[in-house]
């Protein structure tokens, strides 16, 4: 069983080092991977191997663990800039896929656009979900690219690190890093830039926030970013269960 010791003198619970954040994780959790979405939090995977290159993070590991869902619906440009982030870091990246029976059931019945009807939720957890739960559960703790100023309602109040309410881990409870709590979008794309990380092409066609391709849409300016995923559903819905427990603080 894995609890957070989030007092621990050298680990404040609210911090922007995000770097510190993951360098700390990778000291202090043995199993732990990186969740990635094939979008901006790529500065996860460039901070990490910025540390294995100085030397430090895990000792017992040479190749870094990140993982992405792939939910068969993602865009062209997402999947292939899935493998430009494998070949650019040379990175042991891990895709997964959804039960094709439990899948397949749901096409049968409802065919491939239910979401539209009945709400994201059901498609949600047979892409998204379920496979991210199993990956749990072969963990100790995971990191994610979620940030406060993403969601107004939902992820205001997320912390840098946490006990994971809504997922278990390999002997019992998780760990959930997300180091860039507190970061703006403004500083994530200064890192983007300062540091020549390469980026999502479609950052740069008004996806401010990138998920499925038939769920998310480009943004006007001073649009809010959510307002581009699941746009014919209620703000508070704009949460596919992922980060379930972020529900709670809505
Ligand atoms: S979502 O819950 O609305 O889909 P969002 O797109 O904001 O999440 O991404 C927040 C974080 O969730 C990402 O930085 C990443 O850590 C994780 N995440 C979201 N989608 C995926 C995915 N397809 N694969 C892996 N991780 C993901
Ligand atoms: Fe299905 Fe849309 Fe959820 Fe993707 S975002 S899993 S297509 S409902």
């Amino acid at each position: 069983m894995y609890i957070l010791p989030t007092r621990q003198p050298e680990f404040p619970a609210e911090t922007d080092d995000a770097q510190g954040v993951i360098e700390w994780a990778l000291r202090h959790v043995d199993e732990l991977a990186i969740s990635f979405s094939g979008a901006e939090d790529v500065v996860l995977i460039d901070m990490a191997c910025r540390l294995a290159r100085a030397g430090k993070g895990r000792v017992d590991h040479d190749r870094l663990s990140v993982f992405s869902l792939d939910t068969g619906r993602l865009h062209p440009e997402t999947y292939e800039y899935i493998e430009q982030v494998r070949s650019h870091y040379d990175i042991d990246l891990e895709i997964l896929s959804p039960d094709h029976t439990e899948l397949q059931a749901l096409v049968r019945e409802k065919g491939l656009f239910s979401f539209y009807q009945d709400g994201h939720s059901e498609c949600c957890r047979i892409r998204k979900v379920a496979p991210l739960r199993r990956k749990l559960a072969t963990l100790d703790g995971w990191i994610t690219g979620q940030r406060r100023d993403q969601s107004i309602g939902t992820r205001d109040r997320i912390a840098v690190a946490e006990t994971d309410a809504a997922f278990n881990g390999r002997n019992g409870s998780l760990a959930k890093f997300n180091p860039l709590a507190l970061w703006s979008s403004e500083r994530v794309w200064a890192y983007i830039r300062e540091h020549d990380v390469p980026y999502n092409p479609l950052h740069a066609r008004g996806f401010t926030s990138i998920g499925c391709q038939p769920c998310t849409r480009a943004v006007l300016p001073n649009q809010h970013e959510r307002e581009g995923r699941w746009w014919w559903e209620s703000v508070e819905k704009k949460e596919c269960g992922l980060h379930a427990a972020n529900r709670g603080a809505a």
